[in-house]
């Protein structure tokens, strides 16, 4: 679903290469386009009509580039964009977002960060997907009050502290929980449950931190963290924070995964002042990519093939505006055929 804004670009990019690393390796892949965010909005009056969930349900796994725009700020809740992401990641039943932070180091200059203290973040975020104030009862709005909720109970967090702890495993071993224990009871919850299911998991080193210092840390010494796990709302803000690391949004993928169908999509948005003009970054689309083969298709050759010609065309100094530091500056697509043609002759 190529959704809005520069996820049309971006979309594109990573179907392509996805049809590449079929025809290289061997595979078949089927393709199905449906409506989503704006574009269902405009097309059909909803942001996640029946007919798209029915259809990603069906599938064996999701793609999405992005969702939003100015246009539909006004719209009612029930009808905005984002509330048709928000139904689509319920719909499929995903609770674990996977954010992994890599620093490419081609891109150490693109980084806000001094290259000392950014070199060798390598980070994963795992961000509950399914609870917290995203989803929280009661919420409503008026005139004069909005009210929304944090609500966990034990088995939320258990099962997406699970999946952290297992890819800490094929890490290196560490897992920072994050919450704000010192002020919420829901993060008493988070806390006193995630400390419990270490007990199984002995090999893995675990920590706690607050969400306010974990904001700090992460641009003061962010190579000290592996795997970080955290509930919806700070996720959603520390990756965004955590991107900035790497050189830029656009760099980051995701996975969502627990649910009947994984979702994948690069982290940013619909980015609607740049949309159309053919210069953003499809490098987090098509690492998402580089996911889905990983996580879904559990074809870990072929996504380690789709990353390493993602690094080599870094490597080679192609970027978009957004990497300014990177000397070859190219479209969106220009980038997309780099990495296909890496693919092909490997
Ligand atoms: C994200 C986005 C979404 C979120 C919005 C578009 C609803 O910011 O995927 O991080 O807040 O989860
Ligand atoms: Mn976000």
């Amino acid at each position: 679903m190529p959704g809005d804004g520069i996820g049309v670009e971006v979309t594109r990019e990573a179907v392509t290469t996805l049809e590449t690393i079929a025809r290289r390796f061997g595979h078949e892949f089927e393709f199905e386009t449906r409506l989503i965010g704006g574009a269902a909005i405009d097309t059909v009056g909803v942001p996640l009509p029946e007919e798209t969930l029915q259809t990603c349900l069906a599938s064996d796994a999701v793609f999405l580039g992005a969702v939003g725009g100015p246009q539909y700020d006004s719209l009612p809740p029930r009808l905005k964009p984002e509330t048709g992401l928000l139904g689509l990641r319920a719909g499929l039943g995903v609770y674990a977002n996977l954010r992994p932070a890599f620093l490419h180091e081609p891109l150490i200059g693109a980084s806000p960060l001094k290259p000392e203290i950014v070199r060798g973040t390598d980070l994963l975020i795992v961000r509950e997907l399914a609870g917290g104030a995203y989803f929280g009862q009661p919420r409503e709005i008026s005139e004069e009050r909005g009210l929304n909720t944090i609500v966990y109970t034990a088995p939320e967090v258990e099962r997406v502290a699970r999946v952290a702890f297992e890819l800490a495993r094929g890490r290196r071993r560490k897992l920072t929980s994050v919450d704000k224990a010192n002020v919420l009871e829901s993060s008493q919850l988070w806390r006193k449950v995630v400390t419990a299911l270490a007990a199984e998991y002995p090999d893995v080193t675990l920590e706690h931190g607050y969400v306010d210092s974990c904001a700090m840390a992460l641009v003061t010494r962010p190579t000290s963290y592996d795997v970080i796990v955290t509930e919806n709302l700070f996720g959603d803000i520390l990756s965004d924070e955590a991107a900035v690391l790497t050189g830029s949004l656009g760099m980051l993928p995701s996975a969502s995964i627990g649910g009947k169908v994984a979702l994948y999509e690069p982290v940013h948005g619909s980015a609607p002042d740049i949309a159309g003009k053919g210069i953003a970054n499809p490098f987090g689309a098509i690492a998402s990519c580089a996911m889905l083969l990983r996580y879904t298709c559990k074809l870990e050759r072929e996504a380690a093939a789709l990353e390493e010609a993602l690094s080599a065309t870094l490597a080679a100094g192609f970027g978009t505006p957004d990497l300014k530091s990177q000397p070859r500056q190219v479209t969106t697509t220009e980038i997309g055929a780099e990495i296909r043609q890496r693919i092909e002759s490997m």
